[in-house]
């Protein structure tokens, strides 16, 4: 089977790209709204690309009826973000976050989610998230005024401690659950792991012959 992206609608081209390129990882960003309000919604359109410096991006498109989401107005006018990720306890709350709010009914606030300052931006992170990175904006893509691709320079991150062992400077995996975007209001846990010897390349294997 095969398609022309020209042959195919644009929410076909969505379905096919989602239905495949998955699990996506979430960015639950935080932003601040004019008179203060704290705005969550999450965005799988959203990776991580650079350490130096740190850089995501994700992709914010307009509601089907033409409105401008809050998270990009917000954006658009502050220049800050916190990128938080989720796992399995705060998965539902993520979902929900991505209901229809009106600009002034700030998502934390309306779920109960409990906040902590940043410290070097002014819109706070989920407390209770695994992982959240500070961030500014880097650059803006502008893709066809339909979509802006975001792409932020990380300031400084912040793990949850149980999460974390700072002298090897790696993540206690067992106790790590993150929750992953299928396609549409479905996610997959992440706790069915594998791993494969590292990789030798053939002039390693050829040797051993
Ligand atoms: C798991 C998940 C991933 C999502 N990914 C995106 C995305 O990549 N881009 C986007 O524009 N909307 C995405 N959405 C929809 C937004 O979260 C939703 O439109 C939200 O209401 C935007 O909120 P805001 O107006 O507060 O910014 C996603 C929703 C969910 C549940």
């Amino acid at each position: 089977m095969q398609y022309a992206v020209s042959d195919v609608n644009d929410h076909d081209r969505y379905k096919i790209l989602t239905a495949f390129v998955l699990p996506r990882p979430i960015a639950w960003v935080t932003t601040v709204g004019p008179t203060g309000t704290v705005n969550a919604a999450p965005f799988s359109f959203f990776n991580v690309f650079a350490e130096d410096p740190p850089i995501v991006m994700f992709a914010v498109n307009k509601r089907p009826d033409g409105r401008i989401k809050d998270t990009w107005t917000n954006i658009k006018r502050t220049a800050e973000f916190v990128v938080n990720l989720t796992d399995e306890p705060l998965a539902r709350a993520m979902h929900d976050s991505s209901g229809d709010f009106p600009p002034d009914v700030g998502e934390p606030d309306y779920l109960g989610l409990k906040l902590a300052p940043s410290v070097d931006i002014k819109p706070p992170r989920l407390a209770d998230a695994p992982w959240a990175m500070e961030c500014k904006t880097w650059q803006v893509i502008n893709v066809k005024d339909d979509r802006q691709l975001i792409m932020g320079e990380g300031l400084r991150f912040h793990i949850r401690d149980e999460l974390w062992d700072p002298k090897a400077m790696r993540v206690h995996m067992e106790k790590y659950h993150p929750i992953g975007r299928m396609f549409a209001d479905r996610y997959c846990r992440t706790d069915d792991r594998v791993i494969f010897p590292a990789a030798e390349g053939p002039k390693k294997a050829a040797a051993a012959d």
